[in-house]
């Protein structure tokens, strides 16, 4: 009887330390955009995992030997006080990996890019639609149009025919419906919920003849070639501050407004399509 209880007991130990031997953690070493207005925030699978410099090391739990698993990486880049970047990837492991993840380069179909509001001055609106010189034949279009006044003020000072916006933010589209309403030219205005970087959302400018832009260089960027697949040749661009990637300005000219501060204009024309 004793006999058999050591056997036992070997065995159960055995069988013990092999499960235990299966099981072993991987390490995911993260590499993030570092410059920035605040430090990255990274997320696996939700958690915070903290780093410095742009570095992360994340330890997963204990893994089985021979399975594969799936942790979803999320990195929040505020590359300015205005702009937020969320960049979400996949990687897999098995126990025992180091695995390596680059952040650092952005992927146009994963990463999502949203600027905060920040009103462009009525009076530089009105350079801006100078600069355009809208008419009474003109649709204008503005993605990301906050609270529409680079609708409003052209239609109701130069009679404009037509604003179209579209922004990301529920509540601003709500604010500028409102004061499209209050002001008089609701009928003549379109506000939609819609992403710049969703082609289907971006469809609505190919009616424009202008388009007018406040909306940081992520997005100008990003924005660039699906606003030169749509536009119609012949339609006038002008951006407040911000170009549109490597879309080299026809002009740039510098403004002073009357809050005395200096503002840059960018102005383009669609080219005929090759
Ligand atoms: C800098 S404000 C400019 C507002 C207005 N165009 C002006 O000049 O007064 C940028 C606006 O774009 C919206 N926005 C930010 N990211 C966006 C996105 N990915 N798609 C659509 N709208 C976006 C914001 O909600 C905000 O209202």
């Amino acid at each position: 009887m004793k006999r058999l209880s050591v056997g036992f007991v070997a065995l159960v130990v055995a069988v013990g330390a092999a499960c235990a031997q299966e099981k072993k953690t991987a390490t995911i070493t993260i590499t993030a955009p570092d410059a920035g207005y605040k430090d990255t925030i990274l997320k696996v699978d939700g958690t915070a995992v903290s780093g410095s410099g742009g570095k992360f090391t994340f330890t997963t739990p204990a893994l089985e030997s021979g399975k594969e698993y799936k942790f979803k990486v999320e990195a929040l880049i505020e590359p300015n006080n205005y702009t937020k970047i969320t960049r979400p990837r996949e990687v897999t492991v098995k126990a025992g990996d180091a695995a390596t993840l680059d952040l650092t380069k952005e992927d146009k179909a994963l990463d999502k890019i949203v600027v905060r509001w920040v009103p462009t001055p009525n009076d530089i609106v009105d350079e801006m639609a100078k600069m355009a010189k809208v008419n009474k034949n003109d649709v204008i279009f503005d993605p990301g149009c906050g609270d529409a006044v680079m609708l409003i003020r052209p239609m109701k000072l130069l009679g404009a025919k037509k604003g179209i916006g579209i922004d990301i933010d529920p509540k601003m589209v709500k604010k500028a419906q409102e004061k499209a309403m209050e002001e008089g030219v609701a009928e003549k205005v379109v506000i939609k919920e819609g992403d710049i970087l969703n082609e289907k959302d971006m469809a609505i400018a190919s009616e424009a003849s202008v388009v007018l832009i406040y909306i940081g260089d992520d997005l100008g960027a990003r924005m660039a070639p699906v606003l030169q697949k749509l536009l119609k040749p012949g339609t006038r661009i002008v951006s407040h501050r911000f170009k549109l990637g490597d879309w080299k300005p026809d002009r740039t000219v510098t403004v002073r407004g009357a809050d005395g501060d200096e503002y840059v204009l960018h102005y383009w024309e669609v080219k005929e399509k090759k």
